[in-house]
């Protein structure tokens, strides 16, 4: 990719290193743009290919996305107490996201995606060539996150860098009943309290589903989100949406179903879906209320 030369920010004369830290910490920005794209483009793909790719979004006169990027940085905290002033994050922010994305047709108006395919996963690396070089020296970034509307999260780190997690979010609606045979009914009210009610309860779920791998250089995707969701709503959301867990859900009619029994038994029913995919299932992410989630992982980073 070529990248605009710019002069890197000069040293700030407060950035001496305090003690090393025992910790590290880390300081994150967000801001948001609106911009078009389309994945019809005949110098990169056949109008066959863009279709099958691609389906609707292959529509040459484009289709429109909100889009959230949120970049976190890490390195020593500094004797003014700041990692990196965020004054000089937002100016980056705004010079390399607002400035030449929003408001903008990504084929047409951004160089770049004249030859690459402005697919989430391809914005992601755009993002990061242009940020990176700009951020003051000795400030590291570690992870930059876009979310496409509200169901779709891409993210680069920096300990990955050849990798992207690409996220989707569902939802489904669900009952159960927290109930254990081995306490006497006493016993189950103490430690379970109202989710043991002897008729169930319902609870609106919150499902993320997070694959890892390495962008087609072609495509410039890790994974087909159509077929994302067919895999996910063939082998999950088909199953449980308008189900009791306890009575309907034969791999939980032996474990209580808590969310943390039900987060994995999700990721023992996708891991093997995606066996044969060069993205791997990475994490599950459950929420039963919005203000709690339970995660579950084989790959604890
Ligand atoms: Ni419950």
């Amino acid at each position: 990719m070529t990248l605009p030369t710019r002069a890197a920010p000069e040293p700030r004369k407060s950035a001496v290193s305090q003690p090393p830290e025992k910790g590290v910490a880390f300081a994150s920005r967000i801001a948001r743009f609106s911009a078009a794209s389309s994945f019809c483009n005949p110098d990169l793909l056949t109008a066959l290919e863009s279709q099958q790719h691609f389906g609707k979004a292959a529509n040459p006169n484009g289709l429109g996305h909100d889009y959230t990027v949120e970049i976190t940085v890490t390195g020593p905290v500094h004797p003014d107490g700041m990692i990196t002033n965020l004054a000089h994050v937002k100016k980056v922010l705004e010079e390399e996201v607002i400035g030449p994305l929003h408001c903008c047709f990504l084929n047409q108006d951004v160089e770049f995606f004249r030859t690459h395919l402005p697919t989430r996963e391809n914005i992601t690396a755009y993002l990061w060539n242009r940020i990176e070089p700009r951020l003051e020296p000795g400030v590291v970034l570690d992870r930059l996150t876009l979310t496409e509307g509200y169901d779709t999260i891409v993210t680069r780190r920096r300990k990955l860098p050849t990798m992207m997690e690409v996220t989707r979010r569902y939802d489904f609606c669900a009952s159960h009943r927290l109930h254990s045979k081995d306490l006497s009914d006493e016993e189950n009210k103490q430690v379970y309290g109202k989710c043991n009610h002897i008729n169930g309860h319902g609870h609106n779920y919150e499902l993320e589903v997070t694959v890892r791998g390495e962008p087609d250089p072609r495509l410039g995707t890790v994974i087909h989100g159509a077929q994302m969701d067919e895999i996910i709503h063939h082998t999950i959301i088909d199953r449980v949406d308008h189900r009791n867990f306890n009575m309907d859900i034969k791999e939980l009619q032996d474990v209580i179903p808590t969310t943390e029994n039900v987060v994995r038994f999700i990721w023992e029913a996708l891991k093997p879906e995606f066996g044969s995919f060069p993205a791997k299932l990475h994490k599950i992410r459950l929420s039963e209320t919005p203000r709690n989630h339970f995660e579950y992982t084989e790959e604890n980073e």
